[in-house]
């Protein structure tokens, strides 16, 4: 039986109704239109379903969306305002850092909390904390150079 859920999705409220068994991911991508946030493993191995729910990371693909219910999610099409790319966004482009861009918006999201929570990390912390983002591609090396970059020019990446 469906429920009803009300979400707030990059600051618009969504109301649906949502097969209980339905994934976060699926909700954002099929249900609402939001395909920025990209389904690769859907067992939480990848990184490339990664938005922030509540502020907090996470892998859409590991949550059901009944379980967003009430909540605030912020996925890759959140971050850009006004037609601005952020800060981090920025850094992604000029930096390289992505070819085929299948891990590009979970490794965006994952670097936008990094920065938020620490504005200046050090290598090894930008490493830690894309650990959980796979990248079939860069070698990651760009991905780093790119934190790097964004890290020096902003607190709100
Ligand atoms: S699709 Fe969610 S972690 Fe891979
Ligand atoms: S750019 Fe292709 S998987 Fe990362």
């Amino acid at each position: 039986m469906k429920k009803t859920i009300r979400v707030t999705v990059n600051g618009r409220l969504y109301e649906e109704d949502v097969e209980p068994r339905i994934l976060l991911s699926h909700f954002l991508r099929e249900t609402i239109g939001l395909t920025g946030t990209h389904v690769g493993c859907v067992v939480g191995e990848c990184g490339a379903c990664s938005v922030l729910l509540d502020d907090k990371l996470i892998k859409s693909c590991l949550h059901f969306a009944v379980q967003a219910d009430g909540c605030s999610v912020t996925t890759i099409e959140g971050l850009a305002k006004d037609g601005q790319l952020s800060v981090i966004q920025e850094a992604f482009v000029k930096h390289y850092a992505l070819q085929c861009g299948y891990c590009t918006p979970g490794m965006v999201m994952a670097s936008h909390a990094l920065l938020r929570d620490h504005p200046q990390p050090t290598e090894d912390q930008i490493r830690k904390a894309l650990g959980g983002n796979l990248c079939m591609c860069t070698g990651y090396v760009q991905i780093v150079e790119a934190v790097k970059d964004a890290a020096k020019g902003s607190t709100n990446a």
